[in-house]
């Protein structure tokens, strides 16, 4: 399938196949879309949970409304996106040294540059706690994304979930001991013969009503 099929082929998945479970290389292929995705200055603010064990999801069920329990159960990947409370000295500091390491700085000034401008962008962001946060759930949604259509493409079915309680899933995963806070989840699977999403037309808002050319 081409991008263009992918897009209008991708859906919500609403029903998984609980025996079919993504193989390691599909696992890790999951794990690059989600590391792999673009953020702010590169902020990566986020840390992800990559559940698969029957464990695991038992673990975090309480924290998955009903209506989005059984896809937690059967899809082979139940995937919470976290981001950290707040964004510490030390993130900032890791993730510079980072990008020295990967060779993305010609001269120390350049260096200088990318942790000044970064910290610079952060505190535009950063008036108060909670508009950092909502800025860092930005970039964790950007990865969402990724994932949707990134699964897509690799012939996996999936589910966005915004039906969970963030606040009992922060108890369970203990984030908050961990400076991070949970922001939203996906499953990532194969669907079932019950995934009637599968079948249903998609439906959208025509281009001229959310797409202006100038
Ligand atoms: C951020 C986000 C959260 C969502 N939360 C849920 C959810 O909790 N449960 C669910 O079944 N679908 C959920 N959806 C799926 C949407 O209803 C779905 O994306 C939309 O109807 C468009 O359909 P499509 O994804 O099949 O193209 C969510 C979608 C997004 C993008």
């Amino acid at each position: 399938m081409n991008i263009d099929q992918i897009v209008k082929a991708r859906h919500t998945s609403k029903a998984y196949d609980g025996s079919r479970k993504l193989s390691a290389e599909q696992q890790q292929q999951v794990f690059d879309l989600l590391r792999y995705s673009p953020s702010s200055v590169n902020s990566q603010p986020w840390h992800f949970f990559a559940i698969t064990s029957d464990e695991g999801k038992q673990k975090i069920l309480p924290a998955i409304m009903e209506a989005n329990e059984s896809k937690a159960l059967n899809a082979s990947m139940v995937i919470v996106f976290t981001t950290q409370a707040e964004i510490t000295d030390t993130h900032l500091n890791a993730l510079l040294a980072q990008e020295k390491k990967d060779g993305r700085f010609r001269s120390e000034d350049s260096e200088t540059n990318q942790d000044k401008g970064r910290r610079f962008f952060i505190g535009l962001n950063s008036d108060t706690a909670e508009q950092q946060r909502e800025w860092m759930a930005r970039q964790a949604y950007i990865s969402l994304g990724f994932l949707l259509l990134g699964a897509s493409s690799l012939g996996l079915d999936a589910t966005p979930i915004e039906g969970f309680h963030a606040d009992k899933m922060d108890e369970l995963l203990g984030l908050k001991e961990k400076n991070l806070t949970s922001v939203v989840v996906a499953t990532v699977g194969y669907r079932s013969e019950g995934d009637f999403n599968a079948v249903l037309p998609k439906s959208r808002l025509p281009q001229e009503q959310v797409i202006t050319q100038l």
